[in-house]
């Protein structure tokens, strides 16, 4: 039979995989989305590429130095996405697979203690910070995709169609005054009926409170 060395080896190669398979997913994906208008996701993508690579690097040390066996040069599966949305959703749920795993890891070394009489501080602590950075990563990329469902789906063409149908109008701010449209209440004092998204409205309505035009408001939600 493995002993825990062995075994926990074994772990942290898969782990190393997925580590090389999403540095790699997330450089492919971040330069996906350049020329989308996405610079802020394309830098964050571009910064968790980094961490992966340092986690990469740390599994290495781990296996090659403190457990004694091979560090794998393999790559685990990669997923390929088509636009911004995807590409989160799916690093997303990479992020927590990966999660559940480390903590399977993580589990084996606390129970494995005796048998690690060299190592155990030092897999102890790289592992736990691994975890804690990838539910960063998570917790970001789960923000990212409630930011862009919510407000930067406008970019997207198809996006106007899909949100009448679905999820309720958004509201839009005046920039200049502060004033609110909330398209459930309208503009009934200007011939807006209550109901009507702020998309719309005409062209030719003004904000009621500075008379601006349309163009000066932004999305708020
Ligand atoms: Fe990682
Ligand atoms: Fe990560």
């Amino acid at each position: 039979m493995e002993n825990s060395k062995e075994q926990l080896a074994k772990m942290m190669n898969y782990a190393l995989e997925l580590e090389h398979a999403a540095r790699i997913q997330y450089l492919a994906h971040a330069e996906l989305v350049k020329g989308l208008n996405a610079e802020a996701i394309i830098k964050r993508l571009e910064e968790i590429a980094s961490d992966e690579e340092k986690h990469q690097v740390k599994f290495r040390n781990m296996i090659g130095n403190y457990l004694g066996s091979e560090p794998s040069m393999s790559m685990a599966q990669t997923h390929k996405a088509k636009d911004i949305e995807n590409i989160l959703g799916i690093n997303l749920k990479d992020e927590k697979t990966a999660i559940d795993f480390y903590k399977t890891i993580y589990k084996k070394i606390v129970d494995s203690k005796d048998d690690l009489p060299y190592a155990f501080e030092t897999l102890e602590h790289e592992v736990r910070h691994i975890i804690m950075d990838e539910q960063e990563h998570a917790a970001e990329l789960a923000v990212l995709l409630c930011f862009n469902v919510e407000s930067g789906a406008a970019a997207k063409e198809e996006a106007p169609s899909k949100k009448s149908a679905g999820t309720p109008a958004s509201k839009y701010r005046c920039k200049v005054c502060g004033y609110i449209y909330d398209p459930e209440k309208g503009d009934p004092d200007h011939g807006i009926k209550p109901g009507t998204p702020f998309e719309e409205v005409p062209d030719t309505w003004a904000c009621p409170e500075c008379n601006v035009n349309k163009a000066q408001f932004e999305k708020i939600n």
